[in-house]
């Protein structure tokens, strides 16, 4: 296919995370890199000398304006996503941003409010959605095999978190904190598995790594539903030893149980047949994040739209308001009350 005829795509922020991002554009026929954006000109130069001499600016306004772009991919520090994604959907490009989509529910509804203005499609990257474990779950949920679900526990421990991690991830200003950071993933993803409104997160946060960090590196996230289904969530970042990646994965439906264990390829599902393994598949999650992405283009629903995106900035919020609170926070609270107009 000619270049002009695919979707030309820029991307912004050219860090640890665009590398997955460029990796699964580079297999698509019908969309290409017309180049990178990054504030530091050194990364978007060699950025884009590594994606084949592609166009490199430090500017995204200059980006926004080469010919032939329609889309862009964010992977910029959370802090900067709302003021981007909106400077995006001005220029009438779709936009695929990292999550979270914003540091507070305010900046994210404005991202958000802005896309559907524009009439362009906004998805933001709850990458855990594609993951394999992650649909397997979904399926079992949604196929009735489990029945409806009464209790998720949900563990993505990780090692140590230095010396990866660069000044904006440890400042809970820039990244909104840690439970807003990674913690929406885990929050994202037990929502979606239960398909139930959040009605409150009770969480508590310990610092691992340093009692000096700002952040904390271990999260316990507690999630009730409406309908009385719960979510245990368990997060960390500051595990031994530094090359940890351990998730676990129970649910106890009204139908039998499910369990994904760290070392098992395929999940077990018990019910009143006995036990049995599901079946599974190997798949490339920021590949089918995109292709998600690129097909919502086409008129398919958004893997995760502009709503989902600021109710999980809500459950982060929440999140980080119970760690200082020391009480559940209800989501309804937190959507209220953060204004909903935010200067531009
Ligand atoms: N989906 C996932 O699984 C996943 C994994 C890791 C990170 N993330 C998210 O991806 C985003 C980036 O994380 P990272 O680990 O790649 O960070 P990083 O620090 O490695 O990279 C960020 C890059 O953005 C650039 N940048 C900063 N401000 C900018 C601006 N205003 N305009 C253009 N470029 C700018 C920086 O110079 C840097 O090169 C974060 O939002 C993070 O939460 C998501």
């Amino acid at each position: 296919m000619e270049q002009s005829s695919t979707l030309g795509v820029i991307v912004v922020g050219t860090g640890f995370v665009a590398d997955s991002h460029l990796a699964a554009l580079r297999s698509r026929a019908d969309a290409h890199l017309v180049g990178v954006v990054d504030v530091a000109p050194e990364r978007a130069a060699a950025t884009a000398r590594a994606q084949g001499g592609v166009r490199w600016s430090t500017d995204l306004a200059e980006a926004l304006s080469w010919p032939g772009v329609a889309a862009a991919i964010v992977c910029t520090p959370n802090d900067t996503h709302s003021a981007l994604a909106r400077q995006i959907a001005g220029a009438g490009c779709h936009l695929l941003i990292e999550k979270p989509l914003a540091t507070s529910v305010a900046d994210a509804r404005a991202a958000a409010d802005a896309f559907a203005t524009a009439g362009r499609v906004l998805a933001v990257a709850h990458t855990h959605r594609c993951y394999d474990y992650a649909r397997a779950v979904r399926r079992a949920i949604t196929s009735g095999e489990v029945g409806r679900p009464r209790l998720v526990r949900l563990s993505v421990l990780g090692g140590w978190i230095w010396p990866d991690w660069r000044g904006w991830m440890l400042d809970g200003r820039r990244s909104g904190g840690h439970a807003l950071h990674n913690g929406v993933h885990l929050l994202d993803v037990v929502t979606w598995w239960i398909g139930c409104p959040p009605v409150s997160v009770f969480a508590r946060g310990h610092k691992q790594t340093s009692s000096e960090l700002d952040i904390y590196d271990h999260l316990e996230m507690v999630v009730r539903f409406e309908g009385g289904a719960v979510a245990v969530c368990e997060m960390s970042r500051g595990h031994r030893p530094a090359t940890l990646a351990m998730r676990d994965v129970f649910v106890q439906g009204t139908a039998g149980l499910l369990t994904l264990p760290w070392d098992a390829d395929a999940s077990l599902l018990i019910d009143e047949r006995g036990p049995g393994l599901l079946p599974t598949v190997a798949s490339d999650g920021f590949a089918r994040q995109l292709d998600a992405w690129l097909a919502a283009l086409h008129g398919t629903a958004p893997p995760v739209d502009g709503h989902d995106g600021v109710l999980a900035v809500a459950l982060g919020v929440a999140a980080e308001r119970s760690i200082v609170a020391g009480a559940p926070v209800s989501v309804a609270d937190v959507l209220a009350t953060e204004p909903r107009e935010v200067p531009a």
